[in-house]
């Protein structure tokens, strides 16, 4: 377990998930499932296909219940559930909505008056690397600058918990590694709390504080290992010994789907 000197922000404790089967069965996706989460780290959930990853991120997102254990959000003295930004592979735009009210969707949702939130629309807009492209529409927006529209839609309740579910999978690999570079960049600034889920294991290195590798269903804990490179990271990082070492440690601890 690895050491932190702060109090965790969750704490996950033998969660369990299950779903119905064909007949009277039951698949077991998520079998008692422990770790716990601190502030500011970026943690990685890595793992086979089809092993509970974004089973596991609905559930901390709350968009589905736990079918024995527990997800607390430690840090707040009632407990209650912050807001939780969540970012899927496909960035999911209103195709009909400009960047801009893109953005400002979730909140004209929540009712706030529109002159309230432009500002905050705006530095967002900055923060993802997209100034003058406010009054665009999606259909004009590369695949990485739709990822960033919802990054920023994400960003948009200051969440404390940032939850993303393999957010560059749709993107081709040079597109993918520039896309990493600029959330390395928007977490150093916002300082979130991130949880990522990622097929790809050098962008679990590059990016993370912490990787967890999932064993095959049930998800259960392989491995969680503390990333020690030093920050700030850049393209260098990925060239340095130490890199490849934990690259390697990785790979090792993902056990693929056997296949009968
Ligand atoms: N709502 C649901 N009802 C029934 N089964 C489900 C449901 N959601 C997910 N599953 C099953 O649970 C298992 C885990 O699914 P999940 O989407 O969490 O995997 P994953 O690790 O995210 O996979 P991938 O890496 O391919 O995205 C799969 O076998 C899937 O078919
Ligand atoms: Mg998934």
């Amino acid at each position: 377990m690895s050491q932190h000197p702060n109090n965790p922000v969750l704490t996950i404790a033998n969660l369990r998930v299950c779903f119905p089967a064909k007949g009277a069965d039951t698949l077991n996706v998520i079998g008692g499932l422990s770790f716990q989460v601190y502030p500011h780290e970026f943690l990685s959930i890595l793992g086979p296909s089809g092993c509970g990853k974004t089973t596991l991120l609905r559930v901390i997102a709350g968009l589905l219940s736990p079918g024995a254990g527990n997800v607390a959000f430690t840090s707040l003295p009632d407990s209650s559930k912050p807001a939780v930004g969540l970012v899927f592979q496909q960035a999911n735009l209103m195709p009909w909505r400009t960047v801009y009210s893109n953005i400002s969707l979730p909140l004209e949702i929540a009712g706030y008056p529109p002159g309230s939130y432009s500002k905050r629309i705006r530095e967002l807009i900055h923060l993802v690397g997209l100034d003058g492209f406010g009054d665009s529409y999606p259909r004009d927006l590369s695949g990485g600058m739709l990822q960033r529209v919802a990054i920023a839609r994400a960003l948009i309740h200051d969440p404390a918990l940032m939850l993303l579910d393999e957010p560059f999978g749709s993107l081709d690999a040079l597109t993918r590694e520039r896309m990493g570079v600029e959330l390395l960049n928007i977490w150093q600034v916002s300082r979130k709390t991130v949880i990522m889920v990622t097929h790809s294991i050098s962008e679990a290195v590059f990016l993370s504080d912490r990787v967890i590798v999932l064993s095959p269903r049930p998800a259960l804990i392989n491995l969680d290992l503390r990333i020690n490179l030093p920050r700030p990271r850049d393209e260098n990082t990925r060239y340095q010994p130490q890199f490849g070492r934990l690259a390697k440690t990785l790979r090792k601890a993902i056990v693929e789907e056997q296949v009968t």
